[in-house]
């Protein structure tokens, strides 16, 4: 090849580059000036420090993580939180009841007192960024083993999180970006008083349950609003009467304008986890390996669950969270798989390999020159032991009676440990005691028995995979012995039991159940021969996936690299705007409630349509909040980058404004957390005026609205 067209080609393939990078990119809110000009130049009409500042109050004060996977965002001097019904899902059912059921009927407080406190719910907020790479870094070397590396950052880490602690009244946490080459110290505050304030009933909070999921159109009026309580002096306290609303340093706005088609838009909050940055090894093993046994295991167990759900009303009731959880993954993993294979994202990768390998080669005398075919055989050699453990996941401990059995274990061995304080005993005794009740109001046993008889042995490549010997005959007999013989399938006997049981006897008691000898052997065997030899694989393959992390950014020195998402604060943005998912389809980029309307459907559960929503649809009562053609609108779809975690971040305008609150992605771009295309790639949110017209029109939550700074 000449050198001129090497260099064309070199051209070429720079420009084809930041171009596919578009919409790309989580970006950290403490580094955003280095996105600044880009945003605005795109429409963004702040600058970074009313994003984020760490003196002066900026909107980052105004986003929360909200539990333990969710984002959301204060929407009043008071304390209002906003973020997604299926986030505060876990909580309105926690506090339903069959006389209050807010599922069915939805909920709202018509003032403070009746707000209803949400236990062991938390909402927090960053206060801080702080490198502290060099700090976590110090005294590793070059040459050391990763063991000891890991050991002395460990170190590091816990004295600088104690260190700080000790100066402030905040939390520290520290968080590794890409893939370990840097971290991050967050000082954050944690309110733990959080009460429920308003929901809309499910027929609209999960309009379109587990078929609409992951897929565009979408009717969701996927939202909820909390309030976080404080103490007198606006601090985190423990739940109290007494507690106050918080008062946060910033609330959002809120647009009447809604989304409007093309314009700027962003959004702020925790996305959970990304790999895009992977080998071409990586993503063909979860696509090749991980997800089609994850998949086909998930299959199963809904086959099951699903027609049991549509027999029975209690059954619908015990199975629905459950039944989400399991399908939410198993619909995104088959999502994943065509997103990948549509956009040839092995082929991609290995072309990208390929032009590393030959950088490689030659920069710094080969000093990455074995880097990827290292990273294979370490992918190679992770195989057999991923499989092993996407089987224990996915199989083994799909009956619920496994995992319960299992949390039993440690008090039964505990019985022939004459090292095992009995005060210890006690504290285990009475917290597995609590257990029970819960387990059993949610628990079928046919249901749980047809579980285990069909994924407890597997087969694969015609070879039968089992972690322990059952018979080869009456396979299924043999279950329902051990089902019916077993105290742990029969909440009276096992509350008996438990009440009878001393340090001394519950060993004897309980030592020869049938499901108690499966469990501790099935996961005897699972800790000896799975999970270490993966856990060091996985180790090995994390430190050359850091260094190959290095060797990219050197190699495009001149790209601007983001971290993966690893659950800390990030901003995406792109714009408002539709897709084309495929030849002759178009997207619309918004929903509407007559779209609601045609997809009644009285027969099934999830499109059900309530009452009061279809006299203010039939009596076209939409106030301030309908469209410019007079439409309701309900979701839009945008190019912002996202992934599971920003369900209830805030979707916002050029102003800064909130347009929305996400809670999706479209079926074509569930890829995006292993690679993002501008062209498939869109999240999913509701449009603030949809939930400015339920909380006005349809709660006549007048009290609320007061609250709420709306602006045009
Ligand atoms: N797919 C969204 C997310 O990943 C929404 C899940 C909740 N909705 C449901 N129908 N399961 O969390
Ligand atoms: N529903 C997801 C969540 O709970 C957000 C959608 C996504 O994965 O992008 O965070």
């Amino acid at each position: 090849m000449s050198v001129k067209k090497i260099l064309l080609f070199g051209f070429f393939a720079v420009f084809v580059l930041s171009k596919s990078l578009a919409d790309e990119g989580m970006w950290m809110p403490n580094l955003l000036e280095k996105r600044q000009v880009d945003m605005q130049n795109k429409g963004l009409k702040i600058s970074a420090n009313d994003i984020y500042h760490e003196i002066q109050p900026s909107l980052k004060d105004a986003v929360v993580r909200f539990g333990t996977g969710c984002s959301g965002s204060f929407i009043s001097k008071e304390g209002l939180v906003l973020t997604n019904y299926h986030c505060g899902y876990g909580q309105i059912q926690a506090l339903s009841s069959v006389q209050n059921d807010y599922l069915q009927h939805g909920f709202w407080a018509k003032n403070r007192h009746e707000e209803l406190p949400c236990a062991g719910l938390t909402v927090s907020m960053v206060v801080r960024t702080i490198d502290v790479t060099d700090a976590v870094k110090a005294g590793t070397t070059a040459g050391m083993s990763e063991l000891e590396a890991a050991e002395i950052r460990r170190r590091n880490t816990r004295d600088l999180i104690d260190e700080i602690e000790k100066q402030t009244e905040y939390k520290a946490e520290v968080r590794a970006f890409f893939g370990g080459n840097q971290f991050y110290l967050y000082l954050t505050e944690t309110f733990e008083d959080v009460r429920l304030v308003g929901t809309p009933p499910s027929s609209i909070g999960k309009f379109g349950g587990d078929v609409d999921n992951w897929t565009w159109p979408r009717h969701t009026g996927d939202f909820a609003l909390f309030r976080v309580y404080a103490d007198p002096n606006n601090k985190p306290a423990k739940y109290s009467p007494n507690n106050v609303p918080y008062q946060p340093k910033k609330h959002f706005k809120i647009s009447l304008n809604g989304a409007q088609e093309n314009e700027f838009t962003w959004i702020f909050g925790y996305p959970g986890r990304t790999n895009l940055y992977l080998t071409s090894f990586g993503i063909r093993q979860i696509t090749e390996i991980e997800n089609p046994i994850a998949i086909h295991a998930r299959t199963k167990r809904l086959d099951i669950i699903r027609p049991a759900m549509e027999q029975d009303q209690k059954t619908r009731i015990q199975y629905s969270a459950k039944a989400a959880g399991i399908s939410n993954a198993w619909k995104r993993w088959q999502g994943e798989n065509y997103g990948i294979q549509r956009v040839d994202g092995i082929a991609k990768k290995e072309g990208y390999e390929k032009r590393f390998q030959e950088w490689a080669n030659t920069f710094n005398n080969g000093q990455y020159r074995d880097l990827l075919s290292e990273l294979k055989t370490a992918y190679d050699e992770m195989e057999p032991l991923l499989i092993q453990n996407t089987i224990f996941n996915e199989h083994v401990l799909s009956p619920e009676i496994v995992n319960f059995v299992n949390q039993f274990v440690p008090l039964i061995k505990s019985s022939s440990d004459k090292n095992f304080p009995t005060a210890t005993f006690n504290a285990v005794l009475s917290r597995v005691k609590g257990l029970v009740t819960p387990f059993f109001k949610d628990f079928n046993v046919d249901i749980d028995k047809q579980i285990f008889k069909a994924l407890s042995t597997v087969e694969i490549d015609c070879e039968q995979v089992r972690f322990i010997d059952f018979p080869d005959k009456n396979f299924d007999k043999y279950v329902d012995e051990m089902y019916a013989k077993s105290i742990f399938t029969n909440e009276k006997k096992l509350n008996d039991a438990l009440r009878k049981s001393k340090k001394s006897n519950v060993g004897k008691v309980f030592g020869n159940d049938p499901l108690y000898v499966y469990v501790n052997q099935i996961f005897s065997m699972y800790n000896a021969m799975i999970s270490p030899a993966l856990r060091e694989q996985r180790a090995l393959i994390d430190v050359l996936q850091r260094t190959y992390m290095q060797a990219q950014m050197e190699m495009e020195s001149d790209r601007m690299f983001f971290p993966d998402a690893n659950s800390t604060i990030r901003i995406a943005y792109g714009k408002v705007e539709g897709l084309t998912p495929s030849d002759a389809v178009t997207y619309r980029f918004q929903t509407t409630l007559s779209g609601l309307m045609a997809k009644e459907n009285p027969e099934i559960f999830e499109f059900t349509i309530n009452d009061k929503l279809r006299d203010l649809y039939n009596n076209k009562d939409f106030g301030v909040y309908a469209n410019a053609k007079g439409e309701m609108p309900i979701c839009f779809i945008a190019s912002n980058h996202t992934i599971g975690g920003n369900s209830g971040s805030p979707v916002l305008n050029g102003n800064g404004d909130m347009i929305g609150i996400n809670f999706d992605r479209a079926w074509e771009g569930t890829m995006s957390g292993f690679m993002f295309d501008p062209k498939l790639c869109r999240n999913i949110s509701v449009d603030v005026r949809f939930i400015l017209f339920i909380i006005d029109k349809f709660a006549e939550s007048n009290h609320i609205m007061a609250e709420l700074e709306v602006v045009k």
